[in-house]
């Protein structure tokens, strides 16, 4: 049986407890399996939560830090960085902005945006956002989460947001006032269970944005690089943001962050306007470029491909405790009757040696590396499948 957690020693831990962490330690990964300290293997469908996409030590990005490792590891942004600009020049061309700002993580990516937008709208600060998005926990972009589970104990918030109901652009329009400068968005909300925006929506948005003079903010931040069989997820869709963010997926596992934003908003951002001291560093400028390098246009064809094969094959499983299965590409969101808690599936199947975790209510989120084959699909599948019965029999 999966071991219990041993509570004297998380008491007399000196790591803050603010994780429920599960009682395993990975020591070494390969591709698409983690291994612990015990050699036991483990297939990866989480990615260290969408982030390492082309699988552990992935032996081409391992090489580019490598290199850059035996170079220098860090400068400041001081001075000049030709790696940095071939980044920018890459992640504009993705988008079809023109800017990029490098930081370390999601939620800064997302603060720069709230930042870049209150710049460039003068007199007009507020933003509206989705209820049950998710855009990170420092205080701006944790003012932007309409998730009020996540405020408790931390009020005040930051002021100038808005909520509204994420798939209604009417709610949108209805709470348009003479203040308001954008909209901001996860084009699929991944923290609320895999949420995907109804057909038009997204447009729709782009539309009111067009008419009131708002800027669109997309955060990619889970979605983005790859992850849905595009670059960014939006581009399913056929919008054009202003402003978008990236992180998680793009250095494979080292810390990036990047705002990347439209020429007309950038103009309004001067030298000390914002920074930061360890964004865009060396290291990881060196793994995201790498990864951009691998994220062909085949790469991505491939994620898509392999991505509706994985979601049609759980759509095939006839179990009463699955209320729905949905995803993109390799962001794949299984819904759970009452019967079935999320959280328990989660624990048997890293019993399994299957690692994946919980989003939303009750929702299991797989997220697997950009690398897996037809083998680990069927792997994935027979271990979920006989978890299902088991637990179905026992209830
Ligand atoms: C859509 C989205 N935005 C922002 C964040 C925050 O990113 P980070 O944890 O790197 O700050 C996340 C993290 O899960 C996310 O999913």
């Amino acid at each position: 049986m999966y071991p219990q957690k041993n509570l004297v020693l998380e008491a007399k831990s000196n790591l803050l407890q603010n994780y429920k962490r599960l009682p395993v330690e990975f020591t070494d990964g390969d591709g698409v399996y983690l291994y612990d300290n015990e050699g036991g293997e483990y297939l990866d469908f989480l990615c260290g939560i969408a982030v390492t996409g082309f699988g552990h030590s992935n032996s081409i990005i391992k090489r580019a830090v490598e290199e850059q490792l035996n170079s220098v590891w860090h400068v400041s942004n001081l001075f000049e960085s030709s790696e940095q600009e071939i980044l920018a020049k890459k992640l504009a061309h993705k988008s079809g902005l023109e800017k990029v700002f490098f930081c370390n993580s999601g939620t800064e990516a997302n603060e720069a945006a709230i930042k870049f937008a209150r710049k460039y709208g003068g007199e007009k600060t507020s933003i509206i956002t989705a209820i049950g998005g998710f855009h990170g926990r420092t205080m701006g972009s944790l003012s932007a989460s309409a998730q009020v589970k996540l405020w408790e104990g931390f009020h005040p918030l930051t002021p100038g947001f808005k909520y509204v109901p994420f798939n209604d652009a009417e709610a949108i329009r209805n709470s348009l006032t003479k203040d308001v400068i954008a909209i901001m968005l996860e084009p699929i909300q991944g923290e609320a269970g895999i949420i995907l925006p109804s057909p038009g929506y997204l447009k729709e948005v782009e539309e009111i944005c067009d008419e009131f003079g708002l800027l669109l903010i997309l955060d990619e931040v889970q979605t983005g690089i790859g992850r849905t069989g595009k670059f960014f997820a939006h581009q399913w869709y056929n919008v054009h943001p202003d402003i978008i963010t990236a992180a998680k997926g793009i250095a494979n596992g080292l810390p990036l962050g990047a705002t990347i934003l439209s020429g007309k908003i950038a103009e309004c951002i001067k030298p000390g306007d914002h920074g930061s001291t360890f964004g865009g560093n060396p290291l990881s400028v060196a793994a995201a470029n790498s990864v951009l390098n691998l994220l062909s246009a085949e790469t991505m064809a491939e994620i898509s491909h392999i991505g509706n094969l994985f979601l049609n094959e759980l759509i095939k499983i006839n179990s009463p405790l699955i209320k729905n299965v949905r995803g993109l590409g390799l962001m794949i969101g299984i819904e759970f009757s009452e019967m079935a808690p999320a959280s328990q599936i989660v624990e048997l199947l890293l019993q399994k040696k299957v690692v994946a975790c919980v989003a939303g209510r009750n929702t299991l989120r797989l997220l697997p590396p950009f690398i897996i084959t037809k083998k680990h699909i069927i792997q994935f599948i027979e271990s979920f499948t006989s978890i299902l019965k088991a637990f179905h029999l026992d209830k």
